[in-house]
């Protein structure tokens, strides 16, 4: 293939990706999205495989690692539950970390690469650089695996003095990037190469371990950024123009998610990096002298099914909870036979709901609940007064009254769906535990409060068949 033909097919493919990204941002328009992705992958990998850069030799190299990564990521694809997805998102990105760290290895010990000047300052910072942010992303997305995955508790590590651990670490990441530039032969470049990756990948690791576990959704996004800046330094440098361009695309894509992550959950980003907000998760919710709370009000399936038979307004609130039970697909069924007999039902999509950005439309979208039901926290938010039953599916944080009555909550200040005004709410969930967050919720004790005890899909299920009778 031509310089020129694989030029205008990296063109092509960065115009698909761009549409991709377009369509990935309305659940009505994401399947076109990703098929433009699909097919700007395929041309992007075709026009490098066989374009001028790669010689007949390599190719038996690059289809073999093609076929043993392609049946990796295939076997992952097709195992993975539905509330792994996090989990496996989070190892991605650690892999496109190592990748960068790789390549920027190779790339100072190829004595093919003959630079000098300031072309060779320019591209020994474009691999300093490049491994640095590899390094973190591949450290912090590991960490970010364990936690999500719940290897690792959500408690955050707060160890003493540790903003001037950091900084002590950036000091002498940027005096061992000045010795690396000024390093005359590889033996004495690599010395300094070595010490700042072994620091990046401390620093992933403090970094993630220091962030509670409220704050997860933020990491998830922001390390999502970090891996498009990855690829982009690896695009850097391998002088590939459509690396630096999609890696910039995930990046910055990455930072606006998780500036909205923020937004969502009224934090600033410095805040996030400095960590400590919220503790460890699943903990049950009992006051620190260990007594319940306060008294809860069970309610069963069937008197579920008679108070949503009765109502005219009800808005359900999906969170974790009906991810891992998998009841999407009866909340559907609910949903329609109540609308079916004239109950307005709608559902309240808490920003980071789930365990990942999306998580909740994801999953509705799957069960085919149609979207003009499904409406974001702030379109929903003043109509709970109105409402008669508000359903909370597996839920807990997103919808926590703590974080607006409690300033010392560990949620203070964060938005949350305000169930508890409808006239009546209904958490189902298996037990007290707690959320994500590992903070109390009071909702469970509020008067007009009524626990309904027991998995989302097997609850649901005996509700449907309670409204079906
Ligand atoms: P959570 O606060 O984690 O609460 C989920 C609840 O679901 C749990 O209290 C659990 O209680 C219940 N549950 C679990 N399995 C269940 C089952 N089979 N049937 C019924 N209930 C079940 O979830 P949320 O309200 O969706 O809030 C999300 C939390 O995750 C937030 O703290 C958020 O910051 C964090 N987070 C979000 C993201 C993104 S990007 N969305 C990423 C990382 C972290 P039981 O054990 O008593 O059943």
């Amino acid at each position: 293939m031509s310089s020129s033909l694989a030029t205008v097919s990296y063109i092509g493919a960065t115009i698909l990706f761009i549409l991709s990204l377009g369509g990935l941002s309305n659940p009505e328009t994401s399947r076109r999205g990703n098929l433009y992705g699909i097919i700007g992958m395929t041309i992007a990998v075709l026009a490098t495989v066989f374009g001028p850069r790669v010689t007949a030799a390599g190719i038996p190299w690059i289809v073999g690692a093609m076929v043993v990564g392609g049946s990796i990521g295939l076997y992952a694809a097709r195992t993975v539950q539905m509330t792994q997805m996090p989990e496996l998102v989070a190892l991605m990105h650690s892999l496109v970390g190592l990748a960068a760290c790789l390549v920027g290895f190779a790339s100072y010990v190829d004595t093919s690469i003959v630079l000098t000047g300031a072309e060779k300052t320019i591209h020994e910072i474009e691999i300093y650089v490049g491994i640095l942010i590899g390094a973190v992303t591949f450290s912090g997305s590991v960490i970010a695996f364990g936690k999500l995955s719940g290897k690792i508790g959500g408690k955050p590590l707060l160890l003493p003095a540790r903003h001037w651990i950091n900084l002590l670490g950036l000091l002498v990441v940027i005096w061992y990037g000045r010795e690396f530039v000024q390093a005359h032969d590889m033996a004495s470049g690599i010395v300094p190469l070595i010490v700042m990756t072994v620091i990046s990948l401390l620093f992933g690791i403090h970094m993630v371990m220091a962030i509670g576990g409220a704050d997860m959704p933020v990491v998830v996004s922001m390390l999502n950024s970090y891996s498009g800046w990855a690829a982009a330094a690896t695009g850097f440098m391998l002088s590939n123009d459509l690396l630096i361009v999609t890696g910039a695309l995930v990046g910055s894509s990455g930072a606006i998610l998780s500036y909205i992550m923020c937004r969502a959950m009224n934090r600033n980003f410095i805040s996030v990096i400095a960590g400590g907000f919220g503790t460890g998760g699943g903990a049950p919710a009992a006051k620190a002298d260990g007594q319940p709370a306060g008294e809860v009000t069970p309610i069963s399936a069937v008197e579920t099914a008679e108070l949503l038979r009765e109502a005219k307004n009800v808005i359900i609130v999906p969170g974790y909870g009906m991810a891992v039970a998998q009841a999407q697909h009866t909340v559907f069924e609910i949903t329609r036979h109540l609308r079916e007999k004239g109950v307005n039902v709608r559902f309240g999509i808490h920003p980071v709901a789930g365990r990942m950005p999306g998580h909740m439309n994801v999953l509705l979208a799957e069960a085919k609940v149609p979207y003009d039901i499904v409406l974001e926290m702030d379109e929903i938010n003043e109509d709970f007064p109105d409402t008669d039953v508000s359903m909370v599916i597996g839920a807990n944080d997103i919808v926590n009254p703590a974080a607006q009555d409690d300033p010392t909550s560990p949620i203070a200040g964060m938005p949350v769906l305000e169930v508890w005004k409808a006239k009546t709410s209904i958490v189902m969930k298996r037990s007290m535990a707690s959320g994500y967050a590992g903070v109390d919720n009071p909702l469970f004790y509020k008067e007009n409060n009524r626990m309904l005890f027991g998995d989302a899909k097997k609850m649901l299920d005996e509700v449907l068949s309670a409204l079906k009778s």
